[in-house]
Parts: C-alpha cells; structure tokens; sequence
C-alpha cells in the first residue's frame, strides 16, 4: 500500500533533488559542454566548428586564430583587444553589442553561469 504513493513521491523527491544539486555544482566545464561545446572546439589542435576553437583563450588575440574565417563585423568590433576575463564576460553577455552583425549567435544573460564558464576557460591554456 505505502509503496504505491511513494514510489511517484520518491520519483520527485530525486527529480528535485537533482536539480538542486546540478545548480549547486553547476561547474563551468559542464556549463561549457551544454553552452558553447556544439560550436566550439577547446582542445589543443582540435579543428574548429561553427566557432573558433577556445584553447588557451585567456591572452590571445581576439580574431587571430590561424585559419579561422572571422566576419568583418567581429573584425571591426574586436581586433587588437586580448582576450581577458571583463572582456569574455562583455562578449558573452551579448556579442552583439561589441561587434555588432557578428556571427556569434548566443548570449547569456545570468552572469554567474557566465562567470563559471570564464573560470573554467582560465583553466584551459
Ligand atoms: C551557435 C554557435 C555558437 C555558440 C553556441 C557559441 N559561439 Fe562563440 N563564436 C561563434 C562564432 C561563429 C564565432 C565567430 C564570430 C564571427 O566571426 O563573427 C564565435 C567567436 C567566439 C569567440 C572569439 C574567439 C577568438 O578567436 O577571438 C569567443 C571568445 C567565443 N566565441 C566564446 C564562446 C563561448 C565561451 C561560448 C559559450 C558560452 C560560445 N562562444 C558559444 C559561434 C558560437
């Protein structure tokens, strides 16, 4: 009899459970895998995808990765600033406003998620 209510009842408990306990752990890396991994590459030498690949960002030039077909727009927007982490956090937020028509479609709005994201890249050289 018991185990017929709380087996849907547990079922939520852990549903909820697990949603509390992502966001408390919400690590950059995963943040990176499920926001920024389907355009872009951060291994070393790892071939880009839509977007540059981000290994060893931090420092790096903006629009100088060798080969990589930059629109004009990110060009005119970016060129001759360094990556740095105010930088990448103005970029995140909304690309559009630095280098407006560039190709980057994405932006994020929560600042912590983009701040776990910055920390993780720092990490990525
Ligand atoms: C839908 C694809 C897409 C997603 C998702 C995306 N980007 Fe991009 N990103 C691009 C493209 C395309 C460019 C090149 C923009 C251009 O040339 O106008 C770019 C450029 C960049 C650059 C410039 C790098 C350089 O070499 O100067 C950075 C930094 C960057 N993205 C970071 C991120 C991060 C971090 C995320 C996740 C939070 C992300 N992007 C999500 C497509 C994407």
């Amino acid at each position: 009899m018991k185990a017929a209510w709380s087996t849907p009842a547990m079922l939520v408990a852990a549903l909820l459970f697990g949603v509390a306990a992502s966001m408390a752990h919400a690590d950059g890396e995963k943040l990176f895998k499920q926001q920024c991994a389907a355009c872009h590459a951060v291994a070393a030498n790892a071939p880009a995808g839509m977007g540059p690949n981000l290994h060893a960002l931090i420092g790096r030039e903006a629009g100088t990765l060798a080969g990589f077909p930059y629109s004009n727009e990110f060009k005119k927007g970016l060129t001759g600033k360094s990556w740095n982490p105010e930088l990448l956090d103005a970029w995140l937020e909304d690309p559009q406003n630095l280098a407006p028509g560039s190709y980057m479609m994405y932006k994020q709005a929560d600042a912590e998620v983009r701040s776990e994201i910055i920390v993780y890249l720092q990490t990525v050289k």
